[in-house]
């Protein structure tokens, strides 16, 4: 026990890659990868240039970069579609006939499309979005649950040049009402359910609640998923996805679209109230997640390769859609919870189609630990080669466990920092190259230049915790945030000068390796949703019985972190715990579910400093009481993020 409790920062295993792993990885060895960062390090531009050639461009670039601080454009002058990447040029070999997804619903349904199969419903759903009006540059606005329509409705955006926007469908009406108004979305997809936990999921009806007040929807398009009856179409602006697919032909040739073309948005927390649209475009985004499937999940043709990521967040954009299908890989997609009916349910997903490649997070790999060895020991797992996670930091404890329980000790791992914002992976050991140590994200990967600095700007010592900042352009950055250049510029660049800022404290130990401590602005991380701790105060302060409130984080064994909120009542309003539980169903409807608060404690007045500002660094402590932590090193990362976050404040 004592072992299995060492603390980060004297973590000292070392495991190194497997050598058959390492004989056919694509990445073989560590002098490999020295030998690439070199390469970019020396000739950036010509770095870029041979990877952006693996795909298939219809017009090649004149440029690689322009660099206009903070603006980058990639690979100017060339046009592309992501949608032709992911789909069309693996159609002309053996690969038409590859399954490029094989989708499992929580009922137990299975479905399996093709390459040429996904191909043919993603020209026939393009060709329906047309029908409704929708060109290029147009927003699309996906609200549904993980069944292969949404990567369809995705493809089908790309391949016409439509900008989509998909929105999570644990997010509530308020939400989703937000997010369409700030991307002026034409058209909605969604559906009129989906499954999850043995429940029926509504859609369809926070769809129609949202748009009581969102003027550029113009049509919305619904897919039947699970025959619910109650839902209400509305005449003129409904219409079933079967019906509007009844008179489509496949025929869409893919649009010849500028590398800058947008691509998607994506909505992120921020330390405001108000969700950031993260915009990503065509070039360097593909680029971005092309190379990092392959290399860091050294997809194979034979992989069967299962990223459990909702298609919702950026994990679900980059590794079950754009990355992997644009590598011709074989994606499983499942959609419902992982203990649904039974805790094991993903490890029977894994033996039932030989899964080889397992990406998921912290904080469902803390759940299952939980819930026993007695579940994943019941199913054979040998088809398991390599495991990823991502989205939070990884105990080692956990990361020991999914070591041993889940890889058998067979398997690499890869832990993947990056964000909305990256596009793509931008910390991560390569797993027949790079020895890895519990816990850390160990190095960058060719071409990306972070590093750890102080609130000048200035490189910090190893092993002293810090900013992680980003010093050069790559090509899967965010571009802007949509509409709002002055919050981009803001937000990313002129906190610290000169460098691109994460948002996250880290520090870098002697041998170069990274180790991510967890934010340092007021986004919370909650099993890896991020959220931010304005938004949950404001949807408190919505309710009539609050005054006011102060929302922190408190460290939690299986979701990381888990939401505090301190309420001040307003006049005539007393503290009763039917109120705690109506302000926690309030924050569930006006954000969803995910922001639920863990506890409410209801405070006559807020600690606040002279110039009125709440010193959430005392609410941290009390939120924190004599919570027992687990884990030693989180003692030491939360005093070193405490220096930072008042830093910052
Ligand atoms: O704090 C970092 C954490 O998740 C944040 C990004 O959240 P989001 O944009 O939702 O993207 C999540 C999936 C890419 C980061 O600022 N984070 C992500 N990956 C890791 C991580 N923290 C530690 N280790 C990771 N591997």
């Amino acid at each position: 026990m004592k072992e299995s409790i060492t603390s980060v920062l004297r973590e000292q295993r070392v495991i190194e890659p497997p050598k058959d792993f390492s004989l056919s990885a694509h990445i073989s060895s560590f002098e490999e990868y020295e030998k690439l960062c070199r390469a970019a390090q020396d000739d950036p531009e010509g770095y870029w240039s041979k990877i952006a050639a693996e795909l298939d461009w219809f017009e090649p670039w004149q440029k690689v970069l322009e660099w206009n601080y903070p603006y980058a454009k990639w690979f100017l002058g060339g046009r592309l579609n992501a949608s032709y990447n992911c789909l069309d040029r693996h159609l002309t070999g053996w690969r038409k006939n590859k399954a490029a997804i094989i989708w499992e619903g929580e009922p137990g349904e299975s479905r399996t499309l093709t390459y040429q199969q996904l191909h043919r419903e993603v020209c026939r759903f393009a060709n329906g979005l047309k029908r409704l009006g929708v060109s290029s540059g147009d927003r699309v606005a996906i609200y549904m649950p993980m069944v292969p329509e949404l990567v369809i409705a995705v493809l089908a955006c790309a391949r016409i040049g439509a900008v989509h926007t998909v929105i999570f469908g644990g997010f509530a009406a308020h939400a989703i009402r937000d997010r369409i108004n700030d991307a002026k979305a034409k058209v909605v997809v969604t559906a009129d359910g989906g499954y999850r936990r043995g429940q029926e999921i509504q859609l369809k009806p926070n769809v129609d609640e949202a748009l009581t007040n969102c003027p550029s929807v113009q049509s919305v398009v619904v897919f039947r998923r699970t025959g619910n009856q109650f839902i209400t179409m509305h005449h003129g602006r409904d219409c079933w996805w079967h019906d509007l697919l009844s008179e489509t032909d496949a025929n869409c040739p893919a649009e010849s679209l500028d590398s800058e073309h947008p691509l998607f948005i994506l909505y992120t927390s921020g330390t405001t109230g108000k969700p950031k649209g993260v915009l990503h475009t065509t070039g360097g985004y593909l680029v971005g997640t092309t190379i990092t499937s392959k290399w860091v999940f050294d997809l194979k043709d034979t992989d069967t390769f299962w990223c459990t990521a909702d298609i919702g967040w950026i994990t679900g954009h980059s590794y079950v859609v754009y990355g992997p299908l644009s590598n011709a890989a074989t994606v499983v997609m499942y959609e419902g919870a992982p203990n649904w009916p039974q805790p094991d349910r993903f490890w029977q997903i894994v033996d039932k189609y030989s899964v080889s490649i397992l990406y998921t997070a912290p904080t469902a790999i803390r759940a299952f630990m939980k819930w026993g060895d007695e579940w994943p020991s019941r199913h054979s797992l040998s088809s398991l080669r390599l495991l990823g996670t991502v989205g939070e930091p990884i105990n080692p404890e956990a990361w020991m466990w999914y070591y041993n329980v889940i890889g058998k000790q067979r398997c690499p791992i890869v832990d993947t920092w990056w964000q909305t914002e990256t596009g793509a992976i931008m910390l991560s050991p390569l797993p027949g190259a790079t020895p890895t140590v519990p816990g850390s994200a160990t190095k960058p990967l060719p071409g990306i230049v972070p590093d750890i600095v102080d609130k000048q700007g200035n490189s910090l010592p190893d092993n002293t915790g810090g900013y992680l900042v980003i010093r050069k352009p790559w090509p899967s950055m965010l571009r802007t945030l949509y509409g709002d250049d002055e919050r981009y510029e803001r937000q990313y660049w002129n906190e610290i000068p000169g460098v691109y800022f994460t948002g996250d404290g880290a520090r870098r130990d002697e041998r170069g390796y990274y180790w991510i401590m967890g934010r340092v602005d007021d986004v919370i991380n909650v099993a890896g949703h991020r959220l931010s701790t304005m938004e949950i105060e404001s949807a408190l302060v919505s309710h009539p019985a609050v005054a006011e409130a102060a929302v922190v984080d408190r460290p939690d064994s299986i979701t990381g972190q888990a939401i505090v909120a301190f309420v001040t009542l307003a006049a005539g309003f007393q503290p009763s715990s039917e109120l705690q539980q109506d302000l926690k169903d309030h924050v569930c409807k006006e954000i969803g579910a995910l922001a639920r608060p863990q506890e409410i404690r209801f405070t006559e007045a807020l600690p606040k400093t002279r110039s009125g500002k709440i010193m959430r660094r005392l609410l941290r402590d009390v939120a924190r009481g004599e919570e027992s932590l687990g884990d030693t090193s989180t003692l030491e990362d939360i005093s070193v993020l405490a220096r930072l976050r008042d830093e910052q404040e």
